[in-house]
C-alpha cells in the first residue's frame, strides 16, 4: 500500500507552507513544498536555463514555444535537495526561489498545461513511507486525489498581506502593504481561474480559516483533523 499522504492547499501566504512542515515534523513524515517545484522551473525560465527566451518582462502569459520549452526544463529540472538548501544546476538557489519576483513568474508558468504535467511525477516521487505532508495548490485534487487528509487552508487577503508584510520587514527587506495586498490579489485571481487545476477546494477537503488563528493552533487544528481520521 502507498504510504499515505496529508494534502495541504491554498492561496498565496495562507501560511500553509509553514504549518506543512511542522505537521510533517510532528508525525515524523516526509514534507513537499510543491510550490518550490514551480519557483525553480520559473527561476530556471527568467535565467535563460530553458533556452534562449526571456519570461523576465513579460506582463503576459509567454507564447507556446515558451511553454514547450520551460516544460522541457521542469521536465528534466536539475535541482537536488541538499539538507536545507537547493540547489539548481549546482546554483545554491535557496534564497533567490523566494523573491517575490520568481513567484510571480512561478505563477504565470502555472497556468501552462504542458508545464503543470512534466512536474506531475516529480511530485508524486516524493511519496515514501511513512508518510508525505505535501502542500500546494493541487496536491488533493490532483497530484494526491487519494490523500488520507486533506486540508484547505485560508485566511482573508487581508491578514495574508500582513503576514507577507512582517515576514519581509522581519527580514530587512522594504515592503509595501497596498502593493502586497494588490498582487496577492491578482495572484489568487491567476490561481483561481486558469483552466488545468485551478486553486479550489476538493470536494472531501476540510477548510480551514486562519485569519484569527496563530500558527501553533492552526498546527494542532491540523493535526487534531488528522488524529480524528484515524
Ligand atoms: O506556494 P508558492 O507561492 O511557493 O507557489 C508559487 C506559485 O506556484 C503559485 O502562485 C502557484 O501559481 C504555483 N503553484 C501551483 N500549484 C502548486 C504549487 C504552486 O500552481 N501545487
Amino acid at each position: 500500500r502507498a504510504a499515505p499522504v496529508i494534502a495541504i492547499d491554498g492561496p498565496t501566504a495562507s501560511g500553509k507552507g509553514t504549518v506543512a512542515q511542522r505537521v510533517a515534523r510532528a508525525l515524523g513524515w516526509h514534507y513537499l513544498d510543491s510550490g518550490s517545484l514551480y519557483r525553480l522551473a520559473a527561476l530556471g525560465a527568467l535565467r535563460g536555463m530553458a533556452g534562449p527566451m526571456s519570461l523576465g518582462d513579460c506582463a503576459a502569459p509567454s507564447p507556446d514555444a515558451d511553454e514547450a520549452a520551460i516544460a522541457a526544463f521542469a521536465a528534466r529540472l536539475p535541482v537536488r535537495f541538499d539538507g536545507d538548501r537547493i540547489l539548481l544546476d549546482g546554483a545554491d538557489v535557496t534564497d533567490a526561489i523566494r523573491e517575490e519576483a520568481v513567484g510571480n513568474a512561478a505563477s504565470r508558468i502555472a497556468v501552462m498545461p504542458a508545464v503543470r504535467a512534466a512536474l506531475v511525477d516529480r511530485q508524486r516521487a516524493f511519496r515514501r513511507p511513512p508518510g508525505l505532508v505535501a502542500d500546494g495548490r493541487d496536491m488533493g485534487t490532483v497530484i494526491f486525489p487519494d490523500a488520507a487528509l486533506k486540508v484547505f487552508l485560508t485566511a482573508s487577503a487581508r491578514a495574508r498581506a500582513e503576514r507577507r508584510y512582517k515576514q519581509l520587514i522581519e527580514k530587512g527587506f522594504s515592503a509595501n502593504l497596498p502593493g502586497l495586498l494588490r498582487d496577492l490579489e491578482e495572484r489568487d485571481r491567476r490561481d483561481a481561474s486558469r483552466a488545468v487545476a485551478p486553486l479550489a477546494p476538493a470536494e472531501d477537503a476540510q477548510v480551514v480559516d486562519s485569519t484569527a488563528l496563530g500558527i501553533d493552533e492552526t498546527v494542532e487544528r491540523v493535526l487534531g483533523l488528522w488524529a480524528l481520521r484515524r
